[in-house]
């Protein structure tokens, strides 16, 4: 329809109807039962029968002919025939689900999560939803916090690749198209900063630090044409992202020229009263509609306020109809109003959904997302080898992790993938690890029972972690280690004599130090979705040499966060040398137990060569890498720079390029990167985006932490 239409239909609806139009509801409203938990509070929202026909969009409702049958109901209830916008969350997949957005971008690999998106657009699409609340790009230093599992981790530039391959993947070049669906990008913004890794806690950043980390990954997604942008649950600096002028207003809609929709988070309009910004419902929905939030979700201030703000003068209506022409253009641009159906379509879910290429996709993101982060030779496992299997994912299909809403459970679990993969498996202390939200806080202790079991076993695989429940919104954490009686199987089997690997199913990056002394390997499987089980023997029986590596720090304890990579050096840094005055804690290291892009392979890559040159202004480093194994492997060459004085102190090394090369047996490739003076800019006091000429260290290494550094002036 073109855009004369849309003006047309604006001119000739009611104030209610538009206001209704920026109202989202559960399907619950419509009457119809959502086969999935509501994902917020279900507060009694007074919604007259007479707005229901007039509402904009719904969410998390699933499944061709029952969105089909509600469309149909609802656009012929409607006075102008506008069809309702279907949305959903639909985050690492939506019936073949991949590992989650964290464990993706360990791979490194934006091919993951590009295809995640893609495959979970086309089988979410012929579902007949039209647009996805993701990616989640919120940068995250906090393993405390249980949404650190949906975002691409601790670094700017890593978060901006991974999230515009999502938005790719779900949008391909037209989110039109057949198979393709909607992405909005969120929480905006900072909302991984919460304070004490307490979800909904409040957010403290300067302007700098919020430009400089957290900022890059919403503006990747909106570059690479996300249509959408969410708001966040958390106030930063004293304001509630959901009534914020300076996020809404001057950065998203006056700096960075977004003319898409927007949507408040579950309920947030309603909780700037909560917050205490707005005093009761009017200040709500005008705060939340003078910063520019389109769609009201699941609270009805709008509706219930924006006449009589109107009338009274307190709200003008150019801003009511700004929201809805938002809302009418992105109806527009799926093509809606010509077919409210889009790809709805019952044969096409049965035979995309699960279907064996999207399987094979959801595999290799599975391989190539754990992370090896021990191994004194105990892996790859040896045919024939006899395994003792215990913890509480043993035997476990739910490894999808927080935020598969529509799928279905696994098929299999990893002590079946084993067996099928030819290996003998004894399993003990199998059972399921509870729920803390259940106040079950550990597994039962059968470790006599174990090491009876696995007498005669040639090694001991401990499968365990936190429960998948336990992670995602609302599930913050103050202690990170495994519960006490994981803790203890490891060390049981330990003492008792067996080789012992460890398997980690997290959602985060747990306390791990305690158990290190007692494992032999460590493997960090995170929740790696459908094909989790085989993607982990694939590794486990060296079928695939792990890739894997971290985008995130794992913390030495829990005291030690937030512990990240790109800290500043402070003007008492310290080295490990014997000073009282200096930067450290007297009972912990400064570094992570693991850092930023660590992982291991069954290979040993040799870093080389390193040489660094400036040409005509023109900068480059190369350095060559040698496979000193017998095994092929996917090596991830890592680029930090340092800029060593600037009118703002910078990081002490910043993550600006990477590159995977397949390495051979003995093969050697020499890797180059181009710096240019962009990846060198920053905000400096004034918050201009500059480059300032000087002295910078350029490291090129296999994590941030094992690098070769060179100094180099550059002008
Ligand atoms: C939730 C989440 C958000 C999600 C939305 C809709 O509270 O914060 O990420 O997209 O509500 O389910």
């Amino acid at each position: 329809m073109d855009n004369s239409k849309i003006e047309e239909l604006i001119n000739n609806m009611t104030i209610e109807e538009k206001l209704a139009q920026m109202t989202q509801l559960s399907p619950v409203f419509f009457g119809v039962e959502p086969d999935i938990d509501l994902t917020g509070p279900m507060e009694e929202l007074n919604i007259s029968p007479a707005d229901l026909p007039n509402i904009g969009s719904t969410l998390n409702y699933f499944g061709a002919e029952k969105l089909i049958h509600l469309q149909k109901e609802y656009t012929e209830k409607n006075p102008h025939h506008i069809p309702l916008l279907f949305m959903a969350d639909v985050i690492h997949g939506y019936k073949t689900i991949f590992p989650i957005p964290l464990a993706m971008s360990c791979s490194f690999n934006p091919e993951n999560y590009k295809n995640a998106s893609a495959v979970a657009a086309s089988e979410s699409s012929a579902s007949g939803i039209h647009l996805t609340f993701s990616p989640m790009s919120d940068l995250v230093r906090d393993p405390r916090w249980g949404r650190v599992m949906e975002s691409p981790g601790e670094d700017p530039y890593l978060n901006c690749i991974m999230t515009e391959a999502a938005v790719q993947g779900f949008q391909g070049d037209d989110p039109k198209q057949k198979g393709k669906i909607a992405s909005c990008i969120k929480h905006f913004a900072g909302y991984g900063a919460s304070e004490g890794g307490r979800d909904y806690n409040w957010v403290e950043l300067s302007e700098n630090t919020l430009r400089q980390f957290y900022l890059p990954s919403y503006k990747a997604a909106l570059d690479a044409g996300a249509k959408m942008v969410m708001t966040s649950f958390n106030v930063i600096n004293g304001v509630p992202s959901s009534a914020n002028k300076k996020l809404f207003q001057d950065i998203l809609r006056n700096e960075w020229k977004f003319n898409g929709c927007t949507i408040s988070d579950f309920a947030a309009v309603d909780e700037t009263i909560i917050n205490g910004l707005s005093a009761n419902s009017e200040e709500a929905a005008k705060n939340s509609i003078e910063a520019g939030v389109d769609i009201e979700m699941m609270s009805t201030h709008y509706i219930n306020c924006g006449k009589q703000l109107v009338e009274d003068g307190k709200l003008s209506m150019e801003l009511i109809d700004r929201a809805v022409r938002n809302i009418l253009n992105l109806k527009n641009d799926l093509g809606l109003f010509e077919n409210p159906f889009k790809d709805a379509d019952p044969e096409e879910e049965k035979r995309l959904h699960l279907c064996k290429h999207h399987r094979e996709l959801a595999r290799q993101a599975a391989r190539q997302s754990a992370v090896l982060l021990k191994n004194n030779g105990l892996l790859p496992l040896k045919p024939g080898t006899k395994i003792g299997i215990a913890g509480p994912f043993a035997d476990s299909t739910d490894t999808s992790g927080g935020w598969a809403l529509a799928a279905d459970r696994n098929t299999s679990s990893l002590s079946l993938a084993l067996q099928e993969r030819g290996f003998s498996v004894v399993t003990a202390m199998s059972g399921p690890l509870g729920s803390m939200e259940d106040q079950i806080f550990d597994i039962e202790d059968q470790t006599p029972q174990a090491e009876k079991a696995f007498a005669d076993c040639d090694l001991i695989l401990a499968a365990v972690g936190e429960n998948p429940r336990d992670t995602g919104e609302a599930c913050s954490r103050a202690y990170l280690r495994l519960s006490p009686n994981q803790e203890k199987l490891i060390r049981k089997m330990k003492e008792a004599g067996k080789p012992v690997v460890t398997v980690v199913f997290s959602g985060r990056p747990l306390e791990l130090k305690p158990i290190l002394p007692y494992t032999d390997a460590l493997l960090q499987a995170w929740f790696l979705g459908t094909e989790s089980a085989s993607g982990l023997t694939d590794i486990l029986s060296g079928d695939y040499n792990p890739s894997g590596r971290l985008a995130m720090s794992f913390p030495q304890t829990v005291g030690q966060i937030p512990v990240y990579y790109n800290h500043y050096r402070t003007g008492r840094p310290y080295y490990g040398q014997k000073d009282h005055y200096v930067s450290k804690y007297l009972d912990c290291p400064n570094e992570p137990l693991f850092p930023f892009g660590y992982g291991l392979s069954y290979s040993h890559v040799e870093y080389s060569d390193f040489s660094v040159r400036c040409e005509e202004g023109n900068v480059s480093a190369e350095i060559t890498v040698t496979n000193n194994s017998s095994v092929s492997t996917l090596e991830t060459v890592q680029l930090y720079i340092h800029d060593c004085v600037a009118s703002v102190v910078r990081p002490v090394k910043e993550l600006k390029g990477f590159q995977q090369e397949e390495l051979k047996p003995g093969e050697k490739k020499t890797v180059r990167f181009k710096i240019t003076k962009d990846m060198l800019k920053f905000y400096n006091q004034k918050l201009e985006y500059v480059f300032e000429p000087g002295e910078f260290e350029i490291m090129i290494g296999k994590n941030s932490q094992d690098v070769n550094t060179k100094r180099i002036w550059i002008n």
